[in-house]
């Protein structure tokens, strides 16, 4: 088969990948290029706009390192990190939501006990974070493991200023005490713009948006037979929270980060500036299989 124009090289290259012999990466090679022509078709690129296309990817993939992942971002302000949460992750009666992961997430986070202040170098306003992990029916579920990581009071996340800091910070892994709770001090996060200086930040000025996200806690937490929960608690009031800029932000997520004067916390702990509590209940979701045998 030779000579394909624009009305047959689809079909080519359908008909090129129809052995594929794995059922799953044949349906979504198909879909691929069915797609892929499609919005080719539609946009009509010149061939100066092709290559353009070829180098903002080109250049996604080199901003990448263990420390700043461009292609994470890219999917995140497309919407598409939030349409894959929301195909994957139907929420039962008492489940918590969830939303997405972000770029910031470290896999080797510091263990830390319940009431450690997980702050490090950083300066700002004190806060309690409390909460508890219980399954749908509000049985706590002891010996949870709930990851934690959030930015500091200029919106900055820990892994962004190594060189400053010299180690992780506003990050930890607890696990819930045997009434399903957790406990910690930190400080209280900000709004941040997403790293902007790359190719998602040069999509975002020419696309007329702002990088901004609300600020926000990010919780990761697991248990033995139950979907692993990612999701963020927002701070009640954010002027982002209509238009964060990776689509995160749902109603049930939101809570007050209350203020509370200087004093004895309800942690036991004699603070002496003013600090703000945070408190969050966790729904998880059995896996289907247990579910069934419940
Ligand atoms: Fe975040």
């Amino acid at each position: 088969m030779r000579n394909f124009n624009e009305n047959t090289i689809t079909d080519a290259v359908l008909e090129r990948i129809a052995g594929a012999t794995d059922p799953r990466i044949k349906e979504v090679s198909e879909a691929l290029v069915r797609h892929l022509h499609a919005f080719v078709r539609e946009v009509r690129p010149t061939q100066k706009e092709w290559e353009f296309g070829i180098d903002f990817l080109t250049r996604t993939g080199h901003m990448c390192d263990d420390n700043r992942q461009e292609f994470i971002l890219l999917s995140d302000t497309l919407g598409v990190s939030m349409l894959v949460d929301a195909i994957n992750h139907p929420v039962p009666e008492g489940a918590t939501e969830t939303t997405v992961l972000g770029p910031f997430f470290v896999q080797a986070s510091p263990e830390k006990e319940n009431g450690a202040d997980i702050s490090g170098p950083m300066e700002g306003d004190p806060m309690l974070v409390t909460g508890s992990v219980s399954t749908v029916d509000g049985r706590p579920l002891a010996g949870a493991v709930v990851d934690v990581w959030h930015s500091d009071d200029d919106g900055y996340y820990d892994v962004q200023q190594l060189d400053k800091i010299g180690d992780l910070a506003m990050r930890a892994r607890f696990h819930t005490d045997q009434n399903g709770r957790f406990n910690f001090w930190s400080i209280k996060p900000a709004a941040y713009p997403i790293p902007h200086d790359g190719p998602v930040g040069d999509m975002l000025e020419v696309q007329g948006r702002h990088p901004w996200r609300p600020a926000h806690v990010h919780f990761m937490i697991s248990a033995p037979g139950f979907e692993q929960l990612v999701t963020h608690v927002f701070v009640a009031g954010d002027k982002y929270l209509d238009s964060d800029v990776v689509f995160g932000v749902k109603d049930s997520l939101i809570r007050e980060f209350v203020r509370h004067p200087a004093g004895r916390a309800p942690d036991g702990r004699m603070v002496e500036s003013e600090y703000f509590h945070l408190n969050y209940d966790f729904g998880l979701k059995q896996v289907a299989s247990n579910a069934k045998a419940a």
